[in-house]
């Protein structure tokens, strides 16, 4: 999926505005503050001398207007979803090996019918894909006993639902997300335009803003982060 230029503009007005408030360079905030490096470069290692990214930041010399370089940019590079370390996808969910005993839960929309992903319409449709998702775990990485995942999602009552309760229950807010999707995807519907009144929201909280502290409360929904044992979800699903 291609996902529209004003969601990129909304990440280069967020990193000019941490630049002046934190007097720290541009090329730092929009690797650190933006889900750039993830979409242009695709790997989690944000790496500044990047060959990929050092390209981008050239051209930010030579051209004059940043956020149309920037969606050029983007619409050359190869729409990567699923990060390297995914190890199997199911529908909209994938999941990827944390640790030995422990998986980590991804959610993208691959659902191109009628209805949103999360509608009650399709909600079948995504258990399924869990039901899936878990049985597979279980036979090919027996040594896994936990599913963790960190989401803005997690806020959402039509997403909740698809897990065991016991595993939404631990809910903790995750700091620090600000290059990744688990914290950026909320300003997304399912066909990659951005969603106008969560928005207007945070340019509004972002204009307020004085200095560098609680820079993460101008995003509408925290990330959430939550984890439970594998067995909680081989009950819920079976
Ligand atoms: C997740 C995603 C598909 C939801 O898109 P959508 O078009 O809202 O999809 P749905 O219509 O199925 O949404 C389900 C519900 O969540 C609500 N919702 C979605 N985004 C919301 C947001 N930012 N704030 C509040 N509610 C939201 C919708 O209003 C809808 O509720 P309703 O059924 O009561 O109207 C879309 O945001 C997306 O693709 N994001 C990028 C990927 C991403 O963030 N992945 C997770 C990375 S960890």
């Amino acid at each position: 999926m291609t996902y529209a230029k004003e969601f990129f503009d909304l990440q280069l007005q967020f990193a000019g505005r941490v630049s002046e408030l934190g007097a720290i360079p541009l090329q730092t905030t929009l690797l650190d503050f933006t889900n750039l490096y993830v979409r242009f470069v695709g790997d989690r290692k944000f790496d500044g001398n990047s060959p990929v990214w050092t390209a981008y930041l050239a051209g930010m010399v030579r051209e004059t207007d940043l956020c149309d370089w920037t969606y050029r940019f983007y619409r050359q590079r190869p729409h990567r979803i699923r990060p390297a370390s995914v190890v199997e996808t199911f529908g909209c969910f994938s999941y990827a090996i944390e640790h030995p005993d422990r998986i980590r839960l991804h959610f993208h929309n691959a659902d191109e019918g009628r209805y949103g992903p999360l509608s009650e319409e399709r909600s079948a449709a995504r258990l399924s894909e869990l039901t899936s998702l878990v049985n597979h775990v279980r036979s090919q990485h027996r040594t896994v006993r936990q599913v963790a995942g960190v989401s803005w999602l997690y806020n959402l009552p039509a997403y909740r639902r698809l897990f065991p309760e016991c595993y939404v229950a631990t809910a903790k807010v995750a700091a620090n997300r600000f290059r990744n999707m688990p914290l950026w995807g909320q300003f997304l519907n399912r066909h990659g335009h951005i969603r106008k009144d969560a928005v207007a929201l945070f340019t509004r909280r972002l204009n307020g803003q004085t200095s560098m502290d609680e820079l993460a409360q101008c995003f509408p929904l925290q990330p959430l982060s939550v984890v439970a044992s594998i067995e909680a979800f081989h009950e819920f699903y079976a």
